[in-house]
């Protein structure tokens, strides 16, 4: 068997297609969406995500304000910046790209973003919101991956979904999302025994750990939907060095699953695109 393919790119399109609409509704009431990212440090990998949403913004007509500032920028002058951003009434999302510099504490920059303005979904209260049910802005990354599985037309109702990693900005809230469709949720994490046993189990397996070849054929059910959240490079010295591949070992997964997202052109651009939703969203709030 060979797997369907999602394809994040094609998926992406509509969507964005869908936000300038919208954008172009609200521009007509007098309200320009806007999204502002903050930048610091020189990480290379970085400056090109923050890029790519500066220009994902630009080309679905919303307005957007990158700001970069030096690794050595204090703390409290960071957090008098999001102070000012979240009084900005021209700017309706706040994106604090990570990692920080060591010196800066993370978590102490997010929960200073205002809730309303936290686009990005890492705000304690946009987590409490998603655990519990209510409205709030869900993580770019899982929201893309459950806009995956819609598109396909995949009913998650007593499916029972794996996923593999438990961070903050992935994991966990996958899992939340998906048990919010009635799936019934494994999370698998490095301290998981006998991996294998469970996503053979699978109907639904996302990937989200960070490293190659996490999920190989032989740990995949006949028929399963395979979504690869990695972003790795190929080392030097193996076939395909320098590309980019996920978690997932793609050519051989794809003979045995239903349906698999690519590395790149899978959940890659859906993550941004579920960014330009979610400033949008803010706007429509208002
Ligand atoms: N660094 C890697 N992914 C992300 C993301 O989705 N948002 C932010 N703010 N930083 C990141």
């Amino acid at each position: 068997m060979t797997a369907q393919l999602i394809d994040g790119n094609a998926l992406s399109k509509q969507l964005r297609g869908e936000v300038a609409k919208r954008a172009a509704a609200l521009r007509e009431r007098g309200i320009v969406p806007g999204l502002a990212v903050v930048l610091v440090g020189e990480n290379p990998a970085s400056q090109v995500y923050v890029r790519n949403k500066v220009k994902a913004c630009q080309d679905s007509g919303l307005h957007s304000v990158l700001e970069q500032y030096p690794a050595t920028l204090r703390q409290a002058d960071l957090l008098a910046r999001i102070d000012a951003l979240n009084k900005d009434p021209a700017i309706h999302g706040i994106l604090v790209q990570l990692p920080l510099p060591a010196h800066i504490d993370a978590q102490k920059v997010i929960e200073t973003i205002s809730p309303a303005k936290d686009v990005d979904g890492f705000h304690v209260a946009s987590a409490g919101a998603l655990m519990v049910g209510q409205p709030g802005f869900w993580p770019c990354t899982p929201y893309g991956c459950m806009k995956m599985l819609e598109a396909i037309g995949y009913d998650l109702k007593g499916k029972h979904a794996v996923v593999i990693g438990r961070s903050n900005i992935v994991g966990k809230p996958m899992a939340l999302m998906l048990l919010q469709k009635n799936a019934t949720v494994t999370i698998c994490h490095s301290g998981t025994q006998n991996l294998k046993a469970l996503t053979l189990q699978a109907d639904v397996i996302v990937a989200a750990v960070g490293k190659r070849n996490v999920l190989t054929a032989d740990m995949v059910k006949p028929g399963a939907v395979v979504i690869d959240v990695g972003m790795n490079r190929i080392p030097d010295g193996e076939p395909g060095a320098g590309k980019l591949c996920g978690d997932v070992d793609f050519s051989a997964v794809k003979e045995v699953a239903g349906w698999i997202t690519p590395v790149p052109g899978g959940v890659g651009p859906m993550t941004i695109t579920m960014l330009l939703v979610n400033t949008l969203e803010a706007a429509e709030r208002g």
